[in-house]
């Protein structure tokens, strides 16, 4: 008899073990909806410090960001700054005089998330230590330090391969048991959206890297890809979209809202397409000094809405001519949220029938502005309205 109590307490237990140790282990939980946060690197670059972290982690719970979703506090590179003799990676001993677990705590007593950097080559873009024959040892230091994100980068990888090294460091991250989000930065370059998902990411960065400007891209120094402005990224995500969904996100990088190269009409825009894009919204801005107006971008409810909607779709460009765009984005409610995007130097007039909604030309319809905040009334067939230069008018269509 207690043989046989045995056997089946056994076979209860089993898929607990086994679950643990399966490198198929299924990431997609860490992610239900796009990650929202901050990350250091589009302000600060490397200058960062536990003090700067600290003070950005409490900026985002006073400024109200963190009650409109935002939630993990990333270190982008240059926290770290050798290795010891045993191989265990070192943070900066004089800008993080506490050690990264301190800080992580303290991320954590303010009820945020923590996230850190790292790369699959020998070094970080920024020529620190990379964790190429490191995974698991960096993994396990993580797990110590309860960190809870790694945006995990592709400079110095030579011969590698990028989905056997990104299967690789989500084995060594599951096996570490701690639950990690993974953050695919490899640019694109091997088309990560085809993989990004099996190797266990939650995210894949889908272009070179963004720049504070609305449009424009140029070369890096060593003659690969890129950086982009706003619109040269959004063009690059036109055809992703069927790869994103619960769990697994394309990732057309960080935000540059508030750091000063576009206009507040841009920003709202970059805001507004990365919400139809179903995209991380990671602020890359100082915001323990945001102007008013920034703030308002950022934790604009109704806009982040349509980015977290749990039906997980990643929106889609519908027309497109010279200058005037319309973006659609299917909500769990039936509903659907729509973008119309006005690239040009003059005000324009743009429209979007019922059809590029899928829904039929008779339907009566409920408009509300999600910039406005106000319903715009009954529509029937299509909606149009004036956009600005370089601005978006952004609505729920509710049959
Ligand atoms: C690459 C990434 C950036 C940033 C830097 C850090 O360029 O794409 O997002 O992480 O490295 O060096």
């Amino acid at each position: 008899m207690l043989m046989k109590i045995l056997a089946s307490l056994a076979l209860l237990l089993l898929p607990i073990f086994t679950l643990g140790q399966s490198p198929t282990f299924s990431s997609d939980a860490l992610a239900p909806t796009p990650p929202m946060g901050w990350n250091s690197w589009n302000k600060f670059g490397c200058n960062v410090s536990a003090d700067l972290v600290r003070q950005m982690a409490d900026a985002m719970v006073k400024s109200g960001m963190k009650d409109a979703g935002y939630k993990y506090i990333v270190i982008d590179d240059c926290w770290q700054v050798s290795r010891d003799q045993d191989g265990n990676i070192v943070a900066d001993p004089v800008r993080f005089p506490q050690g990264i677990k301190a800080l992580a705590d303290y991320v954590h007593s303010l009820g945020l998330k923590f996230g850190i950097y790292s790369d699959a080559g020998s070094r970080t873009c920024a020529g620190r230590p990379g964790s190429l024959g490191h995974e698991y040892q960096d993994a396990m230091q993580y797990a110590k330090w309860d960190v809870d994100y790694l945006k995990y980068d592709w400079c110095n990888t030579t011969t590698e391969d990028a989905r056997a090294a990104y299967r690789l460091m989500r084995a060594a991250l599951d096996a570490s048991g701690k639950p990690m989000v993974l953050s695919i930065c490899e640019w694109g370059t091997a088309k990560p959206w085809l993989w990004g998902h099996d190797v266990g990411g939650n995210l894949w960065r889908t272009t070179g890297d963004i720049k504070d400007r609305w449009q424009g891209s140029e070369k890096w120094p060593n003659g690969t890809c890129c950086s982009n402005g706003v619109l040269d990224i959004a063009d690059q995500q036109a055809d992703l979209a069927s790869y994103a969904g619960p769990g697994h996100w394309n990732d057309p990088d960080m935000l540059e809202v508030g750091n000063g190269g576009m206009t507040n009409t841009e920003y709202r825009a970059h805001f507004s397409l990365w919400s139809i894009l179903a995209a991380p919204l990671i602020a890359g801005n100082d915001l323990r000094d945001m102007a008013p107006e920034i703030r308002d971008i950022l934790t604009n409810r109704e806009v982040i809405a349509v980015d977290q909607d749990a039906l997980g779709s990643e929106g889609r460009r519908v027309r497109k001519d010279e200058s005037s765009e319309a973006w659609v984005k299917q909500l769990k409610n039936g509903n659907r949220a729509v973008l119309l995007l006005n690239r040009g130097a003059s005000e324009a007039e743009i429209k979007v029938a019922w059809e590029d909604l899928g829904y039929p030309h008779h339907l009566s319809a409920t408009v509300r502005d999600l910039w406005q905040h106000k319903d715009l009334g009954q529509v029937t067939g299509e909606f149009s309205a004036k956009v600005a230069s370089h601005g978006v008018v952004m609505v729920t269509v509710q049959p």
